[in-house]
């Protein structure tokens, strides 16, 4: 067994034992990816302060995000074909949340089907909902997160329409992969995964093939996206959609001061500060240099969770120190996930849980709740002094 002691060893291990094309669909960002960098750069710009002689003893990780109780305010993220990273990934990763105490959230677009992830799980999980143009499908979508006792709605309202990613088009992006020599013999040298993908019947968009109508290619992320997303998205449809859930309501994708006011207004128990990892509009800034700014204008009234770029337990602590309640987990998850499977997710979470916990302590504080910026160094134009 390798010895894995940060997020960077699950992910050499992950590139090696993943078929090229969905190693490419986890490790892009939209057109020059600048902001799929910066998500991650940025967070080296913000530095600890080490104090000592506090009392250390006694530390805890645990918070609550949105009423919910948690090993530490981490959830992981919705991630389209998790499923395609390792056999039955959707299931995997879930297990691996609800064993460590963290929320789970499960895509629109993902292979295990919601019902399948309910019946192999004993927690409740959050389901992640793209708004689309076929009012009944999402509707059904809805009724079905609710029959599966979904804790909340995780709505994404950063993806009307779909940025570009130049690999996924040069790749030609398909679950189930599509066969064609390149793929073949890239796919041949990745026995381990090619086996199990073998071995299960979830191979397809499985809340999607067998509910939706009209779809050309059903196995073409981007075609489906193109078909069925709603461009036409705005705050009255999100407050429809809210008051049809009529459970707990996370708005994801938000950037803006102003829209995070507005999410506030149509009533969302928590927003998440995200630009979808880098991968819808190329060019806007990072997750953590925007997170102030959403702070300043609605911190105080709503939960801020925010994602994008967290690679290890000091980037948790510098979000929470900032002043996030918690942070979604995308990338380094499915890392995990698809070197190892569920001890992969599990490994990934302990590594995060390790190294917010060392660094917490050696900042000087025991809970997570005392983190504040007084323990960072923020530099004067953190975030850029940029104008709108
Ligand atoms: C491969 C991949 C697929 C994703 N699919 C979805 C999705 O289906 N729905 C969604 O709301 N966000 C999706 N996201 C965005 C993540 O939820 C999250 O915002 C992002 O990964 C955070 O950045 P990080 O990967 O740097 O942690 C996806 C991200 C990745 C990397």
């Amino acid at each position: 067994m390798p010895v894995i002691t940060e997020i960077e060893d699950l992910k050499r291990i992950y590139r090696r034992r993943v078929p090229k094309m969905f190693y490419d669909y986890t490790e892009s960002g939209s057109w020059t990816e600048q902001t799929f960098r910066e998500n991650v750069t940025d967070f080296e710009k913000l530095r600890l302060r080490q104090r000592i002689a506090v009392d250390m003893d006694g530390r805890s990780t645990q918070s609550e995000i949105i009423g919910e109780k948690v090993a530490m305010p981490v959830a992981l993220a919705p991630v389209g074909m998790t499923g395609m990273q390792q056999a039955d990934g959707e299931i995997k990763a879930a297990k691996a949340a609800a064993e460590f105490g963290v929320p789970y959230t499960l895509s629109t677009m993902s292979i295990c089907s919601i019902e399948d992830v309910a019946e192999h799980t004993s927690k409740p999980f959050w389901f992640q909902l793209y708004t689309l143009k076929d009012e009944d499908f999402m509707d059904r979508l809805i009724e079905r997160a609710r029959a599966a006792n979904c804790s909340a709605l995780v709505i994404t309202v950063d993806l009307q329409i779909l940025g570009q990613r130049h690999k996924d088009l040069k790749n030609g992006l398909s679950a189930p992969p599509k066969l064609t020599p390149k793929s073949i013999a890239n796919m041949m040298t990745k026995v381990g995964w090619g086996l199990e993908m073998l071995q299960t019947k979830r191979r397809f968009f499985g809340n999607i093939v067998g509910h939706a109508k009209g779809v050309s290619d059903p196995s073409s992320l981007s075609s489906w996206t193109a078909e069925q997303f709603d461009p036409s998205l705005d705050w009255g449809k999100i407050a429809r959609i809210k008051e049809k859930w009529g459970g707990k309501v996370i708005l994801k994708g938000i950037m803006e001061p102003e829209d995070a006011r507005m999410a506030m207004q149509v009533g969302a128990d928590a927003i998440v500060v995200s630009n979808h990892g880098g991968r819808q509009l190329d060019g806007a800034l990072s997750s953590v240099a925007m997170l102030p700014r959403v702070l300043d204008e609605v911190g105080s009234e709503i939960e801020v969770l925010m994602d994008g770029g967290i690679r290890s337990g000091q980037d948790v602590l510098k979000a929470l120190a900032l002043g996030a309640k918690g942070v979604m987990l995308g990338r380094a998850y499915v890392y995990g996930l698809g070197a190892m499977g569920q001890a992969g997710v599990t490994t990934a979470l302990e590594v995060i849980r390790k190294e917010l916990d060392t660094s917490m302590a050696l900042c000087g504080r025991k809970r997570v709740q005392d983190l504040d910026r007084s323990v960072l160094y923020v530099p004067e134009d953190f975030g850029g002094r940029w104008k709108p």
